[in-house]
């Protein structure tokens, strides 16, 4: 994604618009209500701030921008809101949000999104040349040994479905949030714990890479089984990374 757009002046703009409607909606239906029926304290209702910007069961917000969070593992999950509090992931209205909440209301959040499993949108068409797709397809699948780039699905499963706890899935994200986090990481803005293993994957890649694989993971299908692979499914991850425990290989 250009830097212009993640920077718009809407862009930021917007989601203050957005969220300052849900609290007052919120705040104006809790007085409406206080006389009758009390409004059920569910997680459902108090991440109600959350799927304002994320959509609904966090399935994310069909114009591509705010990411799905809904069925990610849990322990990702929980180390990005970590992140974002930690200022390794910036974006600031969320940021505020989670400066009071403790790690384990954290971890409670973070489980309640791992558990939605609302529908994939259908896979996006492609622009992109056959060349393109193909290279990209090679990237996720082998990897390229002369660039020292590991075959993601080392990683994030062979169903690119990801692996509990800590790494996530690859398809069903648009192409374009596929291209902001990966540039985020090239430019420094996303960091993960030490070893930032993606840092260092991303470092290796030619922006003709990067280009290819977004297109290629835009365009598949995500699986009937959409959910993680569980972390024994996993042999020995090619490079260490933090946030992910070592316990993964067999
Ligand atoms: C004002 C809009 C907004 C609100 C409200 C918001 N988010 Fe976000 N969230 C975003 C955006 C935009 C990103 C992507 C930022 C980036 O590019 O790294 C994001 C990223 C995330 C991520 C990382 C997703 C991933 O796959 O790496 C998680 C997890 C998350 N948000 C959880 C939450 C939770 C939980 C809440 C409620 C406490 C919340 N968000 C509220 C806009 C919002
Ligand atoms: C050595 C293991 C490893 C390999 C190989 C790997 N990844 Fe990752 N990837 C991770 C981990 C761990 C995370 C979660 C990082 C974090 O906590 O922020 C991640 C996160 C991501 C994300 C962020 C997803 C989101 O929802 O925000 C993208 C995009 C990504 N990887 C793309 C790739 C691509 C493309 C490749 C292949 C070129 C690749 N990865 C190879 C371990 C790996």
């Amino acid at each position: 994604m250009p830097l212009h757009s993640v920077f718009s002046p809407l862009r930021l703009f917007l989601p203050i618009l957005v969220l300052g409607a849900t609290l007052f909606l919120c705040l104006a239906d809790a007085t409406a209500q206080a006389d009758t029926t009390a409004i059920p304290d569910t997680l459902a209702q108090r991440v109600a701030a959350c799927t304002a910007c994320h959509g609904k069961e966090g399935r994310a917000a069909s114009d591509g921008y705010y990411p799905r969070i809904a069925g990610k593992p849990a322990g990702y999950l929980y180390n990005q809101l970590i992140n974002f509090r930690e200022g390794k992931r910036h974006y600031p209205v969320m940021t505020a949000m989670l400066d009071n909440l403790s790690d384990a209301y954290l971890r409670e959040i973070a489980a309640y999104f791992a558990s939605q499993h609302p529908p994939f949108p259908a896979p996006q068409p492609s622009n992109a040349t056959p060349a393109e797709l193909e290279r990209g397809r090679q990237l996720v699948h082998e990897g390229d040994s002369k660039r020292s780039i590991p075959a993601c699905i080392a990683c994030h499963g062979t169903r690119m479905t990801g692996v509990t706890p800590g790494i996530p899935g690859l398809i069903g994200l648009p192409r374009d949030y596929l291209l902001g986090q990966i540039g985020a990481w090239k430019i420094g803005t996303r960091r993960a714990s030490a070893p930032d293993c993606m840092a260092h994957i991303v470092s290796k890649m030619q922006p003709e890479d990067v280009s290819a694989v977004a297109s290629w993971l835009a365009a598949q299908t995500v699986p009937t089984d959409s959910q993680p692979l569980p972390a024994p499914a996993l042999p020995l991850l090619p490079r260490e990374c933090g946030g992910v425990p070592q316990g993964v290989s067999p």
